[in-house]
């Protein structure tokens, strides 16, 4: 039985009532763009293998019928002939899926310091090795929270580059393929100290910024030193709803950002909040170490400051933070697009060794999308 109830088109547009009454409204040159056809999409990979201007502005829609499952479509004025399956075409169709944006807040599950209560997202490191369902489920946890534990990790140096081989890739930068977290003697930046660092996200100076980061927790016997987690996105969300002013000064004005030592000079001038064509955040950077000279048009200053400020007042509120102690053998995968971190000021006594490395989003979505479709 057929799933359309009936199909109308004229010259520029088909239009489908489905059964169930909703209706899709398809533009004659967008049908003949997603033309399915081998001759149109390499039938091996799906890649498209006609140029948009092999298509003639003037396209239109001769006719169109039903064939069981599929819609036929010949087009004018060179009576080229398309096939649609009616899944792709109810997958596919504009009118009735979201634009789908896997970075977008739209997409994920905000939270703030009370969400998880002692339920933090983790998994056990053997089993992200060993398990498919359990990597799928912590990979899931990064993309919708925007971060995962993973427990037990072996105490060896280096060992947080072999992570990041099981789901994507290193990014290396800089300061090498990883870093060293630890009280340093005339260190180039503040995280090698024991003081403690604000929230932040690492790296605003990139472009692209790293999308991921890992750090892994080789030794803690000092006092203090909690680590400190928070979901950029649920603070952007605070400040558009207390302030839309305010967010929009954050979001459509970009500041410069810089880090420099003797081996290197990063600059990039980047929103504080980023968002996507659909007005939904996409990323959020903050860093007050790195942050440049502030540089905008005049008459724009007096308004910043104000929205600026707004912003980190929200960053430094303690029920939007998820506070805890990272301990030897854990490590703490996140999204560095998305959710904020900090870490609290820890005893000169005893010893603090973290070991920290970067990787990308791209990778591990795809590592995902594969596990999704291989369970
Ligand atoms: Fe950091």
């Amino acid at each position: 039985m057929s799933r359309i109830r009936e199909i109308f088109c004229d010259a520029q547009e088909l239009t489908i009532t489905w059964e169930n009454a909703s209706v899709s409204r398809l533009q004659a040159i967008w049908l003949r763009d997603h033309c399915q056809m081998p001759s149109s999409r390499n039938p091996d990979n799906g890649q498209r293998l006609l140029n948009i201007t092999d298509i003639p502005l003037d396209v239109g829609i001769k006719q169109a019928s039903l064939d069981g499952d599929r819609l036929i479509i010949e087009f004018s004025p060179d009576g080229h002939r398309s096939e649609f399956s009616l899944d792709w075409l109810l997958q596919n169709c504009y009118c009735l899926n979201r634009q789908y944006d896997d970075r977008s807040e739209a997409d994920k599950i905000l939270w703030h310091g009370g969400s998880f209560g002692q339920a933090l997202p983790r998994c056990a490191y053997s089993a992200f090795c060993d398990q498919p369902r359990s990597k799928l489920a912590a990979l899931q946890a990064v993309r919708d929270y925007g971060f995962v534990l993973l427990d037990a990790v072996p105490c060896e140096s280096g060992q947080i580059l072999k992570v990041i081989e099981k789901f994507g890739y290193v990014r290396e930068t800089n300061y090498g393929p990883m870093f060293e977290v630890r009280t340093k003697i005339d260190p180039n930046n503040l995280a090698y100290t024991n003081l403690g660092l604000g929230c932040h996200l690492d790296n605003p100076y990139r472009d692209p910024v790293p999308g991921l980061q890992l750090l892994h927790c080789l030794d803690s016997s000092t006092e203090g030193g909690e680590s400190i987690l928070q979901d950029g996105f649920m603070a952007a969300k605070v400040l558009r709803d207390e302030s839309p002013d305010h967010f929009l000064m954050l979001s459509q004005h970009r500041l410069n950002f810089r880090f420099r030592d003797e081996c290197a000079d990063l600059q990039s001038r980047v929103p504080l909040i980023e968002v996507n064509d659909l007005d939904e955040v996409v990323k959020v950077r903050f860093n007050n170490r790195s942050i440049d000279t502030i540089k905008l048009p005049a008459e724009l200053m007096e308004r910043f400051y104000p929205a600026y400020r707004h912003f980190a007042e929200i960053l430094e509120r303690a029920g939007l933070q998820l506070v805890f102690k990272l301990q030897p053998g854990e490590l703490m995968l996140f999204d560095n697009t998305r959710v904020l971190h900090a870490r609290k000021a820890y005893s000169a006594a005893g010893t603090r060794h973290l070991q920290g490395a970067y990787s990308d989003l791209d990778g591990l979505y795809s590592s995902l999308r594969l596990l999704e479709a291989s369970l």
